[in-house]
This record gives structure tokens, sequence and C-alpha cells, in this order.
């Protein structure tokens, strides 16, 4: 296994407009990044992902760009992206950036040239198909709900957009579009950024036949066999690695919607020169029934874990994982996977610990360093996310129980990863001294991070404990892992070893004792956790433990 440094780091997730405002106009900012540093610093990380800064009417809070080059004003404009890269390499910490290359926003100049007519030099830089306004071209819907065509009366077609209205699919068969995609790329890289991030990436090429969805096929599969994974996906990627990545000693992590066991190695072979890790999903679509992310249904434990092992096993070889939780997409860790009542700091210390024990490059998103949780608003107007309203509104359509759906949203919304960082218990949790974009957890008078600060035994301090145990054992970066205890319905239990010797890990995922399986051998030898050392045979209600032997 080829050692790098993006192996052997850890990554702090920044939602910018939600992390830290200086201008008092209620959105976070670049400034605010900065002013931050000493604190992102202390945690331990090495790389910081940012989310979209670029310009953006923020349909989908930037992630519908309409310049690749310029970074919004909203954010500070280019001069603070270029104070805030200096800053960070100054003090060691890298900077990865988004980059959406699936689509544009339909304000970016390409799309308003290439709307205006069939002959127009950009028309070819999207995806479009003939037709009458009254009949879409196939069946697809949106990810973000309706159907993924909209209808262009100045050419007489539809254009393609998986995502929003406003985030119309990029032609990748046009060599153009290509090449204007690596030159963005080869502008960031060139300025001296370490990497990217690269949004829905799975997505960029089409099954061009454009074959109506089967009926009754559940979203999850339509994205996995029709949307993601196309045929000249790896060339695609290929191509970018050898015409422009391929020139720097940077990261690039690919979010692969739809990428599955079967696909996921490809993308991340290191002989197949394409990304470096892909973010897949099947750990965080788990509990998405058959009508999807808003027809939850339970966790199923033992799945969970055997995710893990599967893509730990089909990696081991060749290509590197990412372990992520959570992010800007779905809801708060510990409310999620732990428990955000009773054992609120137990098991949020328990999923940072996980986090750094498994094999792969850690992700830990802003905020859950403190244990932040989800928010749950009485009513649908006091969530911003298009994702939500949109579900929102289909669901009314259809005509099902909106008092059911409201649970729904608040256990899946992504605003529960979006509320503003909880800085301190005064005025907008030190987030801003104007109005949030977006409204506060008001969970925030008790949970922040001045709080944690002062307490010794918070989830904060622990995390920076984790974070350097794990940098501190290169066997739990670059060792191999086995799951001990795959059956079992509350407890992950696994190894992680190498010529050095080996990490015994296990966590109680249960609000009740549990006792340590019989095949658990070392039980003396401790060497981290998250409650206070002892030797009974017996885990507390969320007790993670690592022995050493
Ligand atoms: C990714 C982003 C998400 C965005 C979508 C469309 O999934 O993480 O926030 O809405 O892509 O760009």
């Amino acid at each position: 296994m080829a050692k790098n440094w993006w192996k052997e780091g850890v990554v702090y997730q920044i939602y910018p407009r939600s992390f830290q405002d200086s201008t008092g106009n209620g959105l976070g900012d670049i400034q605010g990044i900065i002013d931050r540093l000493d604190y992102i610093q202390s945690l331990g990380v090495d790389m910081i992902w940012l989310c979209p800064v670029y310009e953006s009417p923020n349909d989908d809070n930037g992630y519908d760009i309409s310049d690749y080059r310029k970074i919004s004003a909203d954010f500070g404009g280019n001069p603070a992206f270029d104070r805030l890269l200096e800053a960070m390499h100054a003090r060691g910490l890298k900077l990865l950036m988004d980059l959406v290359a699936n689509h544009s926003s339909d304000e970016h100049h390409w799309f308003q040239q290439a709307q205006k007519s069939r002959e127009n030099p950009y028309h070819d830089y999207y995806i479009w198909k003939s037709g009458t306004p009254d009949s879409p071209p196939n069946n697809w819907q949106s990810v973000f709900s309706g159907s993924a065509w909209k209808w262009n009366a100045a050419t007489e077609e539809y254009f393609l957009h998986l995502y929003t209205q406003k985030q119309p699919d990029l032609n990748w068969e046009n060599p153009k579009v290509r090449q204007e995609i690596y030159d963005i790329v080869d502008f960031w890289l060139a300025k001296g950024v370490d990497g990217f991030r690269m949004d829905v990436i799975s997505l960029i090429s089409k099954r061009l036949e454009f074959a109506d969805t089967p009926q009754e096929m559940p979203f999850i599969d339509v994205m996995e066999q029709i949307y993601a994974n196309g045929p000249r996906i790896h060339e695609f990627l290929n191509e970018m690695n050898r015409e422009v990545l391929s020139q720097y000693d940077i990261v690039t992590v690919g979010e692969g919607p739809g990428v599955n066991l079967e696909h996921g190695p490809r993308y991340v072979s290191a002989a197949a020169k394409e990304l470096d890790m892909v973010f897949h999903f099947d750990h965080l679509t788990i509990d998405f029934g058959p009508d999807g992310k808003y027809d939850p249904v339970p966790l199923d434990f033992v799945r969970f874990k055997e995710i893990f092992s599967q893509w730990d096993a089909a990696l081991a070889a060749d290509g590197w994982n990412s372990i992520f939780l959570g992010n800007h997409d779905f809801s708060r860790i510990v409310s999620r996977f732990g428990n955000d009542g009773q054992y609120h700091q137990e098991s949020a210390k328990l999923l940072v610990l996980l986090l750094m024990t498994l094999r792969g490059t850690p992700y830990v998103y802003q905020g859950d360093e403190i244990g932040m949780t989800n928010i749950t608003h009485d009513s649908i107007e006091a969530y911003d996310d298009v994702e939500t309203r949109n579900a929102w509104k289909a669901a009314e359509a259809a005509g099902k129980d909106m008092d059911q759906f409201l649970k729904a949203v608040h256990w899946q919304s992504r605003d529960n990863a979006r509320t503003p960082m909880q800085w301190n218990g005064e005025n907008n949790a030190g987030f801003t001294s104007g109005t949030p974009w977006i409204p506060l957890n008001p969970n925030y008078t008790t949970l922040n991070v001045s709080a944690q600060e002062e307490d010794p035994q918070s989830i904060l301090h622990f995390y920076r404990k984790t974070i350097a145990f794990r940098k501190a054992n290169p066997t739990l970066v670059y060792g191999d892992y086995q799951d001990l205890a795959p059956d079992d319905l509350h407890l992950f239990a696994y190894r992680r070893w190498d010529a050095n010797g080996s990490f015994w890990v296990i966590h109680n995922f249960s609000d009740q004792q549990q006792p340590l399986p019989e095949h658990f051998k070392p039980q003396t030898n401790q060497v981290f956790g998250n409650y206070p050392t002892d030797h009974a045979l017996k885990l507390r209600p969320w007790e993670s433990r690592v022995y050493k032997d």
C-alpha cells in the first residue's frame, strides 16, 4: 500500500455560509474562516474541504455556479480567497475546493448563450432533446423532485437537469466542455489549491439512449443503474487525470451517488488513474425506504457494519476509502447514529472514535466536533433547503399524510446540518451580529464551542484527543481491518493491525450495558476510550474502548 499525505491526514469540512460571519450580513464568509483558523488548527486536522464559494445565484446554495473563476462577493471575492489560501498554507493546512462540474447554473454565460438558438456555439455545452411543451423526452425525475427536463421555448427543446431547474447538466460528450472544466481545474491548482471534492462526479457520463426508467424502480436504484456510472465515466475521469490532475501533487475525492461496490473500486484504483477517493453513500442511504429519503425505515445495524467491511475489503489492495458519517446533505451524525438525548456526550464521542479508527481518510463536518444536533421546526416555512421544499410540494401534490411527512423532514432534511455553527451562548451563537440566513438551533445557549473549551470532559476536547490518537498511530491509518462481531446487534468490534501490533476496537451502539464478546481477547491493556477506564467485562451505554497488544 503506497503511503500518501492525504491518506494520513484528517479533513475538516466547512459549509461557509453557516460557519462564521465577519460582516454582520447574516451569511458566513471567507474572512470568518480566516478568523477561525486557530480553532480549526487546534482540532489537529490537516485539510479543509470548503463547500462552493464561487459566484452563484444560490438556487442550491452555491452548487449552481455562474462563474467558476470568481469567488462570490458574498464570501469576500477572490482577494479574500487568496488570503485564506495563504493563511492556511502558512500554517501547513491544505485546502480542497468543491468542483461542481456535472452542471452549471442557468445563469452561467455558457447557458445564457446555449439557450438562445440551436446554432449558438454554446448550445452543445448542455443536453437538449426536441419535443413539445407537454411531453418531456422521458420519465426521468430530478433528484429534487419533478421532471428532470425543462422546456426551452426559444429552441423548442428540453434541457436536462438532474438537480434543480437552475442547474442544467453539462454535456461531457462535447470535448470543448471537458476542456473548459480542465482549464478551470488548472486555474485553481496553479493558484496552489491542494485538491478538489468533485460534486456528483459519478453522473457526468450519460446513458445516451435516455430510455425511460422502469416503473416502480426505487430511486436509489435509478441513481445507481440509470444516472450514475455511465458508459464513458472512467474514460472522462482518466482523461481529466491525465490532462490536469496528474500535473500536481494534490488529492481528489469524488462524490459518488450511485457508486456501489461493483463500480467503486475502479474510480479509486491507483492503477486506473482517475480519483484518489470517493464518497459512496451505501451507509447513508441505509434508512431510505421504498419512496426514498423522506420515507425512512429503521436503520439495520448489522447491514451498517457490513457496508464498512465490504468497502474496506473492496479497496484493501488498490484504492483508498473516505470515512464519513455525514456532511451538509445529511442529518447530524449524533442525532442519526447516536443518541442526542441522554447519551449525547458518550455517543458523539463514540462516533469520532469510530471515524478515527477505520481505514481510510476521515472527514469531520463542522459542528460535529461539539456534537451539534438536528433541528426540529414546526412548519415547513422555516426550512430553506430546496430539496426539502420541493419534496414537501411533491408529497402534498401526491396527497401524502403531511404530519407524517414533517416527521420525515425532521429526521432527514439537509437543513439539519446547515444551522449556523454554535460558537458561544451569546447572541446568535457568535455566528453573526446580524440576522442569520437560516435559523439557529436553539440549543446553542448550552451547546457551543466556548462552553466546551472550558470543560475538559467535553466532546470538543475528545475530538482533539481522538484525532491526535489516530495521527500518532499509523496502524490506524494503514493497518488491516477485520470485523470481529459482524452479527452482533449492538456492538461494532474490529481489529486493526500491522507488523507493529494490533488495536482491538469496540463500540457499544446502545443505551444498555453490553457484555464484551467472548472472542474479544485483550481485556486489560486499554489505551483509549470515551469513559474513564475500568476493566469491567461489560461496556457501558455508548462506550468505546481501544485495546492494544
Ligand atoms: C451534491 C451536493 C449537494 C448539491 C448537489 C447538486 O450532492 O453535496 O449539496 O445539492 O450535489 O449539486
